[in-house]
C-alpha cells in the first residue's frame, strides 16, 4: 500500500514532519521522511487549476493551513535547538547535507539592500543570513509557536527584523514590496503551489527573484513509507499528477510538484525560470537526516532549489 502508517506516535518516536529539512547538522536529529498519497488520492485533488493563475485566496486553501499551522506547533520544541545552531553559523549552509553556499550558489552574490522576505520562515535563520547580508529581512510564518522561537534568537542573536504571523497563501502586503522572497523547506513544501506562487509573484517587484529549496521530485518518488529507511534506488510512486501528499498518521498536508507543471506554474505567474540547482554533497559529506544515503545523493539529486525572475511585465496576467 502506498500510504503508509508511520509509527511517528509510537513510544520513543520524535514526531516530525517527513519533508527534507536542514537541521541534518544538529546532533541527534532523527528525522525521517515518511511515504504519503500523492494527490490523486487526496479529496482536493481536483481543486488544483493547470493553467491560468488561481486565486490564493480561494476557499480550500485554508484547511491545510489549518492543519500544518498545528502540526508545526508541536513540532516547534524540536526546531529550536537546530534553529540556534542556524543562527550562530557564519556561512549559509543548504540542504540536509549543509552545502556551503559557496558551493551551492543559493543566494545571490549580494543581498545588500534588497528588501526579502522569507515564506515559512520558521526558527528565521535564512532571514538572519540576510540581514547580516546587509538586506532588510521579513519573516512569515503560520505557526505562533514557531515565531516565538524565531523571536527568541532574534533576542540572543542582537539581530531583529519584522515577524509575521500569516499564511504566505495570503500574505498581508501590498504588491510589489519585495525585491527578494526566499523559501526553504516552508512554503515551497507546506503551501499550494498553486497558492503561495501566484502570491510571491504579486508580492515581488518587476525584476525580483524568487528561491526555494524543496525536496527533489526523485526524493518524492523514491522515498519508502518505512520509517527511517533511506531513499530507494527505484522509483515507489507515480510522477505524473504529484501535487499533494497527506498522511495517515498526523494530520500535516506537503506539496511537491513534478518539473513541468512547476515551470508551467511559475511562468504562467509572470515568471522566468533561471536555474534549477540540484544540490550534491561533496564525496565526504555527512548527514543525520535519513533521507537519503550519500551514495544515492551522489547519483542523484535529493533536493533541488528554484530560482525565478519575476519579469519586468507580465503577458500571462
Ligand atoms: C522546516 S520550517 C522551514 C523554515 C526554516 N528554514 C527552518 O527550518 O526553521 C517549515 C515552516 O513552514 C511553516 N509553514 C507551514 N505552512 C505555512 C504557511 N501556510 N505559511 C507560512 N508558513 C508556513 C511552518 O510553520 C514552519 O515554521
Amino acid at each position: 500500500m502506498l500510504a503508509a502508517v508511520s509509527d511517528a506516535r509510537a513510544p520513543g518516536s520524535t514526531e516530525r514532519p517527513r519533508g527534507g529539512l536542514p537541521d541534518a547538522r544538529a546532533p541527534g536529529s532523527t528525522e525521517r521522511p515518511r511515504g504519503g498519497l500523492p494527490d490523486a488520492r487526496a479529496p482536493e485533488s481536483t481543486e488544483r487549476p493547470r493553467g491560468g493563475l488561481p486565486d490564493a485566496r480561494a476557499p480550500g486553501s485554508t484547511e491545510h493551513v489549518r492543519r500544518n499551522r498545528a502540526a508545526w506547533d508541536r513540532w516547534a520544541a524540536e526546531y529550536a535547538g537546530p534553529g540556534l545552531d542556524n543562527w550562530a553559523i557564519a556561512e549559509p549552509c543548504w540542504g540536509i547535507w549543509g552545502i556551503p553556499q559557496r558551493q551551492a550558489g543559493v543566494l545571490p552574490d549580494a543581498v545588500d539592500g534588497l528588501d526579502s522576505i522569507e515564506l515559512g520562515c520558521g526558527t528565521g535563520y535564512v532571514s538572519a543570513w540576510l540581514g547580516r547580508g546587509g538586506a532588510r529581512p521579513v519573516g512569515l510564518d503560520n505557526s505562533p509557536a514557531q515565531l516565538a522561537t524565531a523571536r527568541q534568537l532574534q533576542d540572543r542573536f542582537g539581530l531583529r527584523f519584522p515577524l509575521i504571523h500569516a499564511s504566505a497563501e495570503q500574505a498581508p502586503f501590498a504588491d510589489a514590496s519585495f525585491d527578494l522572497a526566499i523559501s526553504e523547506y516552508g512554503a515551497s513544501i507546506w503551501c499550494d503551489p498553486y497558492a503561495w506562487i501566484p502570491e510571491a509573484a504579486r508580492l515581488l517587484r518587476p525584476g525580483g527573484l524568487l528561491i526555494f529549496l524543496v525536496n527533489s521530485v526523485l526524493l518524492m518518488l523514491t522515498i519508502p513509507d518505512t520509517d527511517g529507511v533511506p531513499a530507494a534506488e527505484r522509483l515507489l510512486r507515480p510522477y505524473f499528477g504529484m501535487h499533494r501528499f497527506e498522511w495517515l498518521d498526523d494530520e500535516s498536508v506537503e506539496f511537491h510538484l513534478c518539473h513541468g507543471d512547476m515551470i508551467r506554474l511559475l511562468r504562467g505567474c509572470g515568471f522566468q525560470v533561471e536555474d534549477l540547482l540540484e544540490l550534491r554533497p561533496g564525496p565526504g559529506a555527512t548527514t543525520r537526516h535519513p533521507l537519503a544515503t550519500l551514495e544515492w545523493a551522489r547519483k542523484w539529486p535529493c533536493e533541488e532549489v528554484w530560482k525565478a525572475r519575476k519579469l519586468a511585465t507580465s503577458a500571462s496576467r
